[in-house]
């Protein structure tokens, strides 16, 4: 394996010293890019981009051609793992995601099964491969997947929710039975990150998009105990490093204290928290991720800068920050606003690291 060129995103989740802020978007490979549409129209559809590594590589290394980002990601989705369940994904043009057999019952829950990422899934771990070839040790590669609460509600939904209903139901009627089908899922996470740690991703991330949208005791319930668990059970040295775990909670900030306390290297944030009130509550434990909020992107570029230097005035000195959006970058940004913000990212920081 080659030699990292550019490691700041990996010793900034690390709190090792730097000499400006890494910086990567969640998202970074989508619709607001033309060459992604071209991909996506060349592979036919989504999944046929998310399904044939040749093609995910591609994708992959897109925004890295246009931008001076500091980490690649995957190109995947996080319900690969359902799909592997013999749910079966489709994507609806504008309606997001939707599964041909949701989980509904006791009886379909009885009948799910840890996946095997190597009999289930081996075009993400082939992509992994391959992108990290490609990368050739420029940036590092993150893999990721989806918390087991955020897989559970597409799964008992049947696609995206605005209030849950479904899921809910099954937390409050039938706890017993939700636990089920998050621990089959939390099982599922740990061998699905593995082996893409296995095959080459250098950190992983976890997305856990609607734990925010859970009370108070039902987040350490569902959510966050599953996440403590897979922390708990992935690969954490390989090729003589560390492989940092990142934990997003979309809506978690409230929570920053007990998600540190899983062992986690990062919290990723989103934009209604305070980074520097954040890094103040727990910072000496974990780095922290984010977080500006991904509809500034649609203001001037000078606008854009402002709020980076913000942001990073928040945070204040010292390493322990990777600048990112609070959440994935939306298909109507100009791309050229993704690059003044980047841009606005290493040359803003390098104050903070002297
Ligand atoms: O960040 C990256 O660049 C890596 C790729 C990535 C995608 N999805 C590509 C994608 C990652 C990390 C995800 C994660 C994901 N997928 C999450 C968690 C993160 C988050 O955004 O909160 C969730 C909830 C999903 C499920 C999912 N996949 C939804 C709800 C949608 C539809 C979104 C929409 O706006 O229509 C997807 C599709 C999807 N995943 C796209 C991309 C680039 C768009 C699909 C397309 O090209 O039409």
């Amino acid at each position: 394996m080659s030699q990292l060129k550019n490691d700041r995103f990996l010793r900034a989740l690390l709190r090792e010293p730097v000499d400006v802020t890494p910086v990567w978007m969640m998202r970074q490979a989508g619709r607001y890019l033309p060459e992604y549409r071209a991909s996506r129209e060349r592979a036919g559809n989504f999944m046929g981009l998310c399904g044939n590594p040749e093609m995910a590589c591609e994708v992959t290394l897109q925004p890295l051609e246009r931008y001076p980002l500091d980490a690649a990601i995957l190109f995947s989705d996080i319900l690969t793992i359902p799909d592997a369940m013999g749910l079966g994904l489709y994507f609806e043009v504008g309606e997001g995601p939707k599964f041909k057999k949701p989980v509904r019952t006791e009886a379909d829950i009885n009948a799910l099964q840890v996946i095997d990422p190597a009999q289930d899934l081996p075009y993400v771990t082939d992509a992994v491969k391959l992108i990290r070839r490609e990368l050739n040790g420029r940036v590092p590669l993150i893999g990721f997947s989806g918390s087991p609460w955020t897989l559970a509600t597409y799964m008992i939904e049947g696609g995206s929710s605005r209030d849950f209903r479904r899921a809910k139901q099954m937390l409050y009627n039938q706890p017993e039975l939700m636990h089920q089908l998050l621990n089959t899922l939390a099982e599922s996470v740990i061998v699905y990150l593995n082996a893409q740690i296995e095959a080459g991703a250098q950190a992983v991330q976890i997305f856990d998009t609607w734990g925010g949208a859970l009370s108070h005791s039902a987040y350490q319930e569902f959510s966050l105990n599953y996440l403590d668990k897979i922390v708990k059970g992935l690969i954490r040295e390989r090729e003589g490093r560390r492989v940092p775990v990142i934990l997003f909670t979309k809506g978690g900030g409230q929570w920053l204290e007990a998600m540190a306390d899983t062992g986690a290297d990062a919290l990723g944030l989103d934009w209604t928290t305070d980074i520097g009130a954040a890094r103040a509550r727990v910072g000496s434990q974990v780095a922290l991720q984010g977080n500006m909020d991904p509809t500034i992107l649609y203001a001037k570029p000078d606008r854009i800068r402002a709020e980076v230097g913000a942001i990073l005035q928040s945070y204040g000195s010292g390493p322990g920050h990777i600048f990112n959006l609070g959440h994935g970058i939306t298909p109507e940004v100009d791309p050229e606003h993704a690059g003044a913000f980047i841009r606005a990212v290493h040359d803003l920081s390098q104050q903070y690291h002297a």
